[in-house]
């Protein structure tokens, strides 16, 4: 598969595609790199990765340690390790190990170079382009990070047959979020092959279109001043739906039912037919958990009024006018809003 090129004010990076981790290891020179990996992965596939590394740092991936504290940790460890300006950090793992080697990455030296090798679908379809990173703060999630792109991006489908069932979702999530931001052909491949991620074809195929995506809206405006905003389509009300369920309901999850509940608003709003709301919802509500249950609306808005993007009055929502067809309309935090969150919960 060719690689995808995306251009970026920190300077310009190739996704490539390989379905053997091997080979990359073998034909890539990892002298110079000092390996961050996530601790299934490394328990997982260590034997193939031997020491090639300067040094290995293994991390637990849980969002505790997606910390400041680690961060400082990880860039005393590197010191000790005599890391220079002309080395490299290598992260493989998925978003949230990720984030820590971009934003430690980001700020040790004033930047150094580092490769990324994701291995959850969320990561390969998603989070590898785009430049951000997100370090929590106590319970405070994603409050601190940086724009700072991997130098390179190797992308294996071969590490989605050890991914557990729930991740797999989580993936979907973005990825349908992708399609249904674009819309047309993009998006009928990729309802077309979501179904069936676990082969690797369909897999790598799915991803591809993802970045694709994600690859022109990030080029236009990749520091989110106005057009990548729409990544967020679900994320608002997803995000809330996470809260209240104490994160038992994943991020990939939460953003699927988030989607939706954006088109409901939309649809009530009169942006939306009730047909087209019906067409995205018999996609979207293939991925519901089982679990799902918000009975405690005034609570959920209080998680809604907390999103990051919040004002006290209200929020940017991502709505839909139709597959393909996303925009950025301000909407306030008021009675109508939360009678229509009342009465999509009961409909569904
Ligand atoms: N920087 C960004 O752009 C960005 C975007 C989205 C999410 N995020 C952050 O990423 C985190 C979520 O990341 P994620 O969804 O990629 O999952 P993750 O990195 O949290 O991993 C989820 C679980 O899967 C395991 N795992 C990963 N790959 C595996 C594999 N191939 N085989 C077996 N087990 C595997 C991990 O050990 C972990 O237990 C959150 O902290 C979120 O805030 C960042
Ligand atoms: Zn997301």
């Amino acid at each position: 598969m060719k690689p995808i090129g995306i251009k970026s004010v920190s300077g310009n990076y190739n996704v490539y595609f390989s379905n053997d981790f091997e080979k990359i290891l073998k034909d890539k020179d990892f002298k110079n790199s000092h390996l961050l990996i996530d601790r299934n992965i490394w328990n997982l596939y260590k034997n193939k990765i031997g020491n090639k590394f300067i040094s290995t740092r293994i991390i637990i991936a849980k969002e505790a340690n997606k910390s400041l504290e680690e961060v400082i940790k990880y860039i005393k460890f590197l010191l000790k390790n005599n890391i220079h300006k002309n080395q490299s950090i290598t992260v493989i793992g998925g978003a949230l190990i990720q984030d820590i080697g971009s934003f430690t990455a980001h700020i040790l030296l004033r930047g150094i170079n580092w490769i990324f090798v994701p291995t959850t679908i969320l990561a390969m379809a998603d989070s590898c382009i785009g430049s951000k990173s997100g370090i929590n703060v106590g319970k405070y999630k994603n409050q601190v990070g940086s724009f700072h792109p991997p130098v390179a991006i190797y992308i294996c489908p071969e590490f989605i047959k050890t991914l557990p069932e729930s991740e797999i979702v989580n993936g979907i999530g973005e990825i349908l979020k992708h399609g249904l931001i674009k819309g047309g052909k993009a998006f009928k491949e990729i309802s077309k092959r979501v179904g069936n991620i676990r082969n690797l074809k369909n897999a790598q195929r799915i991803i591809y279109e993802s970045l694709l995506i994600k690859k022109r809206i990030i080029e236009e405006d990749e520091l989110e001043k106005n057009i990548r905003k729409i990544l967020n389509y679900g994320h608002t009300f997803g995000h809330a739906i996470e809260g209240y369920t104490d994160n038992s309901i994943s991020h990939g999850s939460a953003v699927i039912i988030g989607m939706d509940m954006a088109n409901y608003i939309s649809f009530k709003r009169g942006i939306l037919t009730q047909q087209k709301y019906l067409q995205m919802n018999r996609i979207l509500k293939k991925y519901f958990p089982d679990k799902f249950k918000l009975e405690n609306i005034p609570l959920y808005m209080k998680f809604l009024k907390r999103d990051k993007k919040a004002t006290d009055e209200g929020v940017s929502a991502i709505l839909s006018r139709g597959i393909g067809k996303i925009e950025i309309i301000k909407i306030k935090f008021d009675k109508e809003l939360e009678k229509t969150i009342s009465e999509y919960i009961k409909n569904i």
